[in-house]
């Protein structure tokens, strides 16, 4: 069965083509950044009309690089929630206007599940059940996954996620947008065990995550260092916020995983990007000899093919969308 897949809940225009939930035939995207940029994050007008000029051609390119037309196309899946409200209803409508007219059925998928998914195109032996870490510019969320369309909250971040932390002390440090890769490029250069960072607990929540104060912390260090001086040492910083982001995300998650007795676990998002996060973790369940699975970096940011992949396990499960469906800027992974 093939599937178009259709991602724009943020800022990359994204269409692909995905054979049963597997395999990758086409994987297109237009990404928005350099339009971002001047404003140092995404702004949702400039992303909504962006999606408009880009998503014909998207798709397009998504057919055209496999030789395929619609009529090759057994069903279209589109991402609905969560996301920027003008952004979704931009694929969302596309999506319903294209099954309309070609009589394809049309299936809604949930951005958190679609991150989950893009471990199925590129390990053809992973399966439900195991559980995932998710961590992205807006979601923070330890995930058990007990079939391909069943998940349950394990833990979460009690205000701001990772990505959005990496992205907000980037830009204290000057670099331009998207700050998380930034950050991880010159972190290379850096002494990591220069300074501290808290690694902040929540009472009767050993899952959840909090990166507020984090972040504050962080904002709190680098002002006392530019009263002492100019000569701000930015890669030593860096270097210690990633290695703590990283050390923090993965302590919780084990814990988790050893309490639920779970040996195969899962990254995703766009911060499964971060170098110091996918070493921690790939090094940690080497030790505990738990099976580790992180998408290759291309499929770790926003992509269709992993909407594709997880539209197919909904399409199993009997999910089918009416051309009255609509999109929703929040809603839980485990409602769909
Ligand atoms: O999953 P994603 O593409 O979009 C959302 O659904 O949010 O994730 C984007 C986030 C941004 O905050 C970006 O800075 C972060 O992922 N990111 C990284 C890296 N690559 C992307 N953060 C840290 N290190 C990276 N290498």
């Amino acid at each position: 069965m093939k599937i178009l897949g259709i991602e724009t809940s943020c800022d990359e225009t994204a269409a692909a083509i995905v054979e049963n939930g597997r395999k990758i035939l086409s994987c297109e995207m237009i990404s928005q950044a350099s339009k971002h940029q001047v404003f140092g994050g995404v702004l949702p007008e400039v992303a909504s009309r962006c999606h408009i000029e880009n998503i014909v051609g998207v798709v397009n390119n998504a057919l055209c690089s496999c030789s395929y037309s619609l009529k090759n196309i057994d069903a279209i899946a589109v991402t609905h929630t969560p996301g920027l409200i003008g952004s979704l209803l931009i694929g969302l409508n596309f999506a319903k206007g294209l099954s309309f007219a070609e009589n394809l059925p049309l299936i809604t998928v949930h951005h958190l599940r679609s991150h989950i998914a893009a471990n199925y195109l590129e390990n053809k032996s992973l399966k439900p059940p195991f559980l995932a870490l998710i961590v992205s510019g807006g979601n923070n969320h330890i995930i058990e996954v007990t079939s391909y369309t069943n998940f349950k909250i394990i833990g979460k971040t009690r205000d701001d996620a990772a990505g959005e932390a990496f992205d907000k002390v980037a830009r204290s440090l000057g670099l331009s947008y998207p700050g998380g890769v930034n950050l991880d490029k010159i972190s290379k250069s850096g002494d990591r065990f220069r300074f501290e960072f808290p690694r902040p607990e929540i009472k009767n929540a050993p899952y959840d995550y909090s990166f507020s104060g984090l972040k504050t912390y962080f904002f709190n260090k680098l002002s006392a260092l530019k009263q002492k001086s100019n000569d701000i040492p930015v890669e030593d910083l860096a270097a210690s916020f990633c290695y703590s982001v990283a050390d923090y995300l993965t302590t919780k998650f084990l814990k988790a995983a050893h309490d639920l007795k779970h040996k195969i676990l899962v990254v995703s998002g766009g911060v499964s990007a971060n170098s110091y996060l996918r070493a921690k973790l790939k090094k940690e369940c080497e030790k505990l000899n738990y099976k580790f699975y992180a998408p290759s970096l291309k499929l770790c940011t926003d992509n269709a093919a992993m909407v594709a992949a997880q539209g197919y396990y909904e399409f199993l499960s009997g999910n089918r969308a009416s051309l009255d469906t609509n999109a929703f800027s929040n809603s839980s992974i485990e409602r769909g």
